[in-house]
């Protein structure tokens, strides 16, 4: 993929645009800063193939992937001042405009998919994407990755200690700032794109991500210790600059509701199978010493991170939070 050029714009339109009258097409530039084989790099693409096939002379979805446009450091303001159309950064880099995100950063939330998807598809869901409406932005969508996994260059995290004294990437967010501390470790925020190269240079010891993500950014290659953890949950918001939105003639943006709900139904069942086939084209590379983390293990872990839960429960307040805690049946 040439830098800049967006996904799909090497194959052929079925015809010239110009030429037929279209060159008032609408354009929707959807940014977003992973791979390509990725749950979001594929949902992005098949929401623009969607698109494409149905609404082909008058919408076009240039996708552009690997934060190649924007990184998720500018992505949301981008999307504010309508220089792009729409993107899907993770939950977490909400947080800091939209406190009520930091509930789904909180470590060991959930105790699956289904809870989670049962907290987005219910008031929840509906409650946090409301809450985007304040800055020119519409929440018109969750996709899923997965849950992350911790790894590290140093040595095998299996306990606690075993965290102490290393500096770990993570997303810019407090209560993963606040996840690392409690564990004995340091942290540092900085943009996906960054990740591979600080990892490289030794700036970090570690980070923490799905596997699609580890796998697609080659970060399995550079790192030597991976556990299961499945300590946090990593998901999308999938997000549209609101004048832009609700300027579109609504036949248009109708049919782009119904090809965004196809693709979201399609992302779900796409998003396990692809982090557990990367999973293990990991495993297959031996590259890594991998370690499933133990019950037991996971609750040394859950005793030093408890008192995250207190603190956040002051930001976001105890009904929300409560809420949450009620979905670990
Ligand atoms: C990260 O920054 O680690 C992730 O948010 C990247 C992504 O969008 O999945």
């Amino acid at each position: 993929i040439l830098i800049g050029f967006p996904l799909h714009s090497s194959k052929p339109l079925p015809y010239d645009a110009e030429q037929a009258g279209l060159k008032d097409r609408i354009v929707i530039k959807f940014s977003h800063v992973v791979a390509e084989n990725t749950p979001k790099g594929l949902a992005a693409e098949r929401f623009a193939k969607l698109v494409h096939e149905r609404l082909s002379d008058r919408v076009e979805v240039q996708v552009y992937p690997n934060g190649t446009l924007y990184t998720d450091k500018h992505e949301l303001d981008a999307l504010s001042r309508g220089d792009i159309q729409m993107i899907a950064p993770s939950f977490s880099n909400l947080t800091s405009a939209f406190p009520s995100w930091k509930a789904f950063d909180l470590p060991f939330a959930f105790p699956n998919q289904q809870a989670v998807d049962e907290a987005l598809q219910g008031e929840i869901g509906k409650q946090l994407l409301g809450e985007l409406t304040n800055a020119n932005m519409r929440g018109i969508s969750f996709w899923n990755n997965g849950f992350k996994q911790v790894t590290s260059a140093q040595r095998p995290l299996i306990h606690p200690e075993d965290f102490a004294g290393q500096t770990f990437r993570i997303l810019p967010s407090e209560v993963l700032e606040q996840q690392f501390h409690a564990l004995g470790a340091e942290a540092v925020m900085m943009p996906f794109t960054e990740v591979y190269h600080s990892v490289v240079r030794g700036d970090v010891d570690g980070q923490e991500n799905t596997i699609s993500n580890i796998y697609s950014k080659r970060l399995y290659q550079v790192q030597r210790y991976m556990t299961i953890s499945n300590h946090g949950y990593l998901g999308y918001a999938v997000i549209v600059n609101r004048s832009f939105w609700e300027g579109l003639p609504a036949d248009i943006r109708h049919e782009l509701e119904l090809a965004l709900a196809e693709t979201t139904q399609w992302n779900r069942k796409l998003a396990q199978q692809l982090n557990d086939q990367q999973l293990n084209e990991i495993k297959k590379s031996g590259m890594m010493t991998i370690h499933q983390l133990t019950v037991k293990e996971r609750d040394e872990w859950l005793k030093k991170l408890a008192p995250i839960y207190e603190q956040v429960e002051q930001e976001i307040g105890a009904p929300l939070l409560a809420q949450i805690k009620s979905l670990r049946h």
